[in-house]
C-alpha cells in the first residue's frame, strides 16, 4: 500500500560561542518534506532555499541520505515523490545539512513503520553528520548538549525559560563547514581548553536557569571563532553592535557566515545595529528574528 506523510525539521544554530561541536539550539526556521511512495520513478520538486540549483533526481542530498539510511533501518529503497520546501539558507551555519540528514533518515524510518526511536535516529544522524550538535537540536528541539563517544550519542535537552529569541544576521557569504574546519588548529594551549570548558559550562547553566546576564561572558570563545572570523568582514564590529543594542550573547552560528545574537527584547534594534556594520562595509545580508523551536522534527 502506498504511503504519504509530511516531515518538518527545525534548523539549528550551533557552537553558541564556546560549545564547539557540542551545543546546538533549534530555531523556528524549517525544512518541510512531503513524501509519497505512489510512483515508479523518483521525482523531486523544490521550493524555497536552493530551489534553483539543488538536484531534482536521485542525486538530491535528502534522497541520498534516505537511500543510505534504508540499509541502516532495514528497508528496501524505492522511488519516491518528494516535495521539498526549505526556509533554511544553505552554507550559512544554520544546520541545513543536519536538517537534511534528519529528514532523509526519518523518511527511511517511516517507511519501516517508525521502528527506530527518536534517540536511535539522533545517534545515527550524528554518525552520518560527524558531529552531534546540529542534528541533536533538529531531533529534540531547544538547547541540546551532545557528545559522540565510540559511535554512541549522549545528549541532553534544555528548554531555556523566558522569552529568548535569536536575531540572525545572514550574510550573502557562503561558507562550507568542511573548509572552515581546515582553518582550526590541531592543538590548543591548556589555558584555551580551560577557557572553553568554563564558558561552555557557564553558558549551559545560564540557559538552564534563565541567568541570561551571564551569557555575554559565557559566549566568549577561543577554540574556533578567532580562526574563522576573518571569513566575515566586520565580525568583531557586528558583535559589538549587537551588545551595544542590548544582546545577551552574540556568536558565530556554526561555521558561519551567520552571526546570531540572543536577547529577551529589543530584537529589531539589535538586528538594525548588526545590519548597520554590514552596510558600512558594503556587502549584503538579511536579518531574521527567530523563536526557539521547542520540539524537534515532526511527522504527520
Ligand atoms: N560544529 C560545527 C563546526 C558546526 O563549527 O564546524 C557546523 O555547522
Amino acid at each position: 500500500m502506498d504511503k504519504q506523510f509530511k516531515i518538518k525539521v527545525p534548523c539549528s544554530t550551533s557552537n553558541l560561542g564556546p560549545g564547539f561541536d557540542t551545543l546546538g539550539l533549534a530555531l523556528q526556521l524549517f525544512l518541510d518534506v512531503d513524501v509519497s511512495t505512489a510512483t515508479d520513478k523518483t521525482e523531486i520538486s523544490l521550493t524555497g532555499e536552493g530551489k534553483d540549483y539543488l538536484p531534482r533526481d536521485e542525486s538530491n542530498y535528502i534522497y541520498k541520505i534516505y537511500r543510505e539510511s534504508c540499509e541502516i533501518v532495514g528497508v528496501t529503497p524505492q522511488p519516491l515523490l518528494l516535495n521539498i520546501s526549505s526556509e533554511i539558507p544553505l552554507s550559512r551555519g544554520l544546520g541545513s545539512s543536519g536538517s537534511a540528514v534528519v529528514a532523509g533518515l526519518v523518511i527511511a524510518n517511516e517507511l519501516n513503520n517508525g521502528s527506530l526511536s527518536r534517540d536511535q535516529l539522533a545517534e545515527i544522524a550524528t554518525r552520518i553528520e560527524g558531529h552531534p550538535e546540529n542534528v541533536s537540536a533538529s531531533c529534540y528541539g531547544g538547547l541540546t548538549v551532545g557528545c559522540l563517544a565510540n559511535e554512541k550519542l549522549f545528549s541532553c535537552q534544555i528548554l531555556p525559560p523566558g522569552e529568548l529569541k535569536a536575531v540572525a544576521i545572514i550574510p550573502e557569504i557562503e561558507i562550507l563547514t568542511k573548509e572552515a574546519r581546515t582553518l582550526l588548529p590541531n592543538e590548543v594551549p591548556f589555558k584555551v581548553a580551560v577557557n572553553n570548558v568554563q564558558r561552555a559550562s557557564l553558558f549551559t547553566a545560564a540557559m538552564a536557569t534563565g541567568r541570561f546576564d551571564l551569557l555575554r561572558e559565557a559566549s566568549k570563545d577561543m577554540l574556533h571563532q578567532p580562526f574563522r572570523k576573518k571569513l566575515i568582514p566586520g565580525f568583531d564590529a557586528i558583535l559589538a553592535g549587537a551588545y551595544k543594542a542590548g544582546a545577551h550573547a552574540a556568536f558565530l552560528s556554526g561555521s558561519g557566515s551567520t552571526i546570531v545574537a540572543l536577547s529577551s527584547d529589543g530584537h529589531e534594534k539589535i538586528g538594525n545595529a548588526m545590519m548597520q556594520v554590514v552596510q558600512e562595509l558594503d556587502y549584503t545580508a538579511k536579518i531574521l528574528i527567530l523563536d526557539i523551536a521547542q520540539h524537534g522534527y515532526k511527522v504527520d
